[in-house]
């Protein structure tokens, strides 16, 4: 066992508990039998095709590619089908094991089949591990437009083994590690400062990471518990969001999107500063903080037209303003604020992306 071993969140479903384990397979070994289905991820399927073999014999099982094409609502008949073929009943038990894409389609269906299932999550990805495993969310898109529609479907259990993030392509390790800036952030200015000075141990001390992605859920659990379905204090989790989505549009979703959350994030906070809401002593320490974790992104090609509509459909959004999730004063506390779409927002993203090193196209 490793050291930390348990948290419980409180849903409208009930408690659930999210456990650390050190052999993920022997956990899957033992809930695998007639009655659960487990939904694999197709590269972890093949990494992990020795530790898998026993587990894919004794259950059924459906092997997925993680792509956005996968999880769009398109895909979900063919899916429903083949799931019932291979004999999901009412009583079953889906197992996802992958990333938050694997987590979207088996939280989706879990929530339609038969009018909902019960469902067990063994994230595989940094970014699943440590931030979208809890919060209840399902996120499918819809016709090419991504996320459209989703539910609020909590698992009944989540065993998070880290020995997974070993085969992980290190770009989403980055990706990961950005939205654990971005709780940190909320958390206030001690624990964003806490998470910088440790930044280059959790990318190499297995414990350290263990640490921050414990602690980043309990950030989270914090806010989930008192605003489970999104309808007021949960909106500070899309800081770094506003402009991270309009800079995944800008840039064809080239960018991881943790890494784009992570110049989200360093966007938000070059608007705090130039309106002088945080010092600059904070803005820099934050600054070069973000700036070692967006690795060559911030060189990529940026479609302004492209980022300017993007930003201005955000759904957070009232009128022609644009809503900012921003940090304000010395304590770093994380605000909405609405921004004129006017020429002096536009020129503040169009020389951030020069000043960045962006080739604004
Ligand atoms: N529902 C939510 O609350 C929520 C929150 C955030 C993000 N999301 C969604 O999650 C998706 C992104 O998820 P993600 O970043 O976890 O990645 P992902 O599921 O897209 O996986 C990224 C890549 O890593 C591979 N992979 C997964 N685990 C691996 C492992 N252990 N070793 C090697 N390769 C592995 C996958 O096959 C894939 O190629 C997006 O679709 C996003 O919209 C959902
Ligand atoms: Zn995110």
């Amino acid at each position: 066992m490793s050291k930390l071993s348990k948290i419980e969140i409180k849903s409208y479903k009930g408690i659930y508990a999210v456990d650390f384990i050190d052999d993920a397979f022997k956990k899957m070994e033992e809930l695998s039998n007639s009655n659960v289905c487990f939904i694999i991820d197709k590269n972890v399927s093949e990494l992990y095709k020795k530790q898998l073999s026993s587990i894919i014999t004794k259950s059924p099982h459906f092997i997925i590619e993680a792509t956005e094409e996968n999880k769009d609502l398109s895909k979900f008949t063919q899916l429903a089908v083949d799931l019932t073929k291979i004999g999901v009943k009412r009583n079953v038990t889906l197992v996802a094991v992958g990333g938050g894409i694997i987590q979207d389609i088996t939280c989706f269906m879990a929530a339609t089949l038969f009018r909902g299932l019960n469902w067990v999550f063994f994230p595989t990805t940094l970014l699943a591990q440590a931030d979208s495993c809890i919060g209840s969310k399902s996120s499918i898109n819809v016709g090419g437009v991504k996320n459209l529609m989703g539910t609020f479907t909590p698992p009944n259990h989540i065993y998070i083994s880290v020995q997974f993030l070993k085969t992980l392509n290190p770009v989403e390790v980055y990706s990961g590690i950005g939205e654990m800036i971005k709780v940190h952030g909320i958390a206030g200015i001690e624990k964003l400062k806490e998470f910088s000075a440790n930044y280059d141990l959790i990318l190499k001390e297995d414990s350290k990471l263990e640490h921050f992605l414990m602690q980043s859920l309990l950030i989270k659990k914090g806010i989930i518990e008192i605003d489970e379905f999104d309808t007021g204090p949960r909106l500070v989790m899309n800081y770094g969001h506003t402009f991270g989505h309009a800079i995944e549009s800008a840039t064809n979703y080239k960018i991881p999107h943790g890494i784009a959350v992570t110049i989200g994030q360093s966007m938000a906070c070059e608007y705090s500063f130039s309106q002088n809401l945080i010092s600059k002593e904070i803005n820099d320490s934050a600054q070069g903080l973000f700036a070692k974790n967006w690795l060559d992104f911030c060189k990529s090609d940026l479609n302004f037209d492209v980022f300017m509509t993007a930003i201005q459909k955000d759904k957070k959004n009232v009128g022609k303003n644009v809503s900012l999730i921003i940090p304000k004063n010395n304590a770093f506390k994380i605000e909405k604020q609405e921004v004129p779409a006017d020429s002096s927002f536009v020129q503040f993203c169009n020389s951030y992306f020069v000043k960045k090193g962006f080739h604004v196209i």
